[in-house]
């Protein structure tokens, strides 16, 4: 984002409040500007990279400009939903994010039972990059499975010619790495509905935990625990597409 821009669409659109909730904001001194109290906020200010550090809010500093993207390693338990009941992958992040505009969305989803590497973003644009079945970036995820493997899965997936139940075009070819009897990492370009418990169902097995490690060659780093999140510097966007 750059360009200029009045500070309280500016605020509104991260989420601060409504138009005139953060004009109320701004007369009251929430709202310093390179160290100075902005009581108007009808004012232009410019965009630079550096927002956070130039603008604070109620002596925060002020949240990251659109074209967010993020890294949240995904607990257990969560859906990745705007709206549906329960616990949503949302609910880390401060409740105002809920009301940016443009919106934060997942990159694709984890289903509520999965845990792991998730994106999300407010660029449109980037999202459909990852998600474009044109780019064939993989996920790679680790399955702990409820029954010993058979030691034919990694051929069947490989084929190219596998059929999920009630589907009727046949999978991409999706690699398969044996950990131990009863786990495997699978590799897969597609992101079909609860693709990867299918799979191992039309196996005859089932998947008893699902956690997704690497999207393309970005992996979930070991000191980013479960409810945690970070921004994506602009490497971590070139390796998911590396
Ligand atoms: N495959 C699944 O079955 N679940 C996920 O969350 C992701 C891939």
């Amino acid at each position: 984002m750059s360009g200029s821009i009045r500070l309280d669409r500016l605020l509104a659109n991260l989420g601060y409040g409504s138009r005139s909730e953060v004009q109320e904001l701004a007369r009251r001194g929430g709202v310093l500007l390179d160290g100075v109290t902005t009581t108007d906020a009808s004012k232009r200010i410019s965009l630079t990279p550096d927002m956070s550090q130039r603008l604070s809010v109620d002596e925060e500093p002020l949240d990251p400009l659109p074209g967010l993207v993020l890294m949240l390693h995904k607990p257990l338990g969560m859906t990745c939903s705007h709206k549906e009941a329960g616990p949503l992958v949302y609910d880390v992040f401060p409740p105002r994010w809920r009301r940016r505009e443009p919106a934060l969305s997942t990159v694709g989803r984890l289903d509520k039972e999965s845990s792991g590497l998730l994106l999300l973003t407010d660029d449109g644009a980037l999202l459909h990059k990852i998600i474009s079945p044109k780019q064939h970036i993989a996920k790679h995820y680790v399955a702990t499975l409820a029954r010993p493997l058979r030691g034919d899965e990694g051929a069947l997936f490989a084929a190219g010619t596998l059929m999920l139940e009630g589907e009727t075009r046949p999978l991409a070819p999706a690699a398969l790495e044996v950990l131990s009897p009863l786990s495997a990492r699978v590799s897969v370009t597609e992101g079909r509905y609860h693709q990867v418990r299918r799979m191992f169902a039309a196996v005859g097995n089932h998947v008893e935990a699902l956690h997704r490690e690497r999207v393309g060659g970005l992996s979930l780093p070991n000191d980013l625990s479960a409810g945690e999140y970070r921004p994506l510097t602009p490497a971590d966007i070139a390796a998911i597409f590396s």
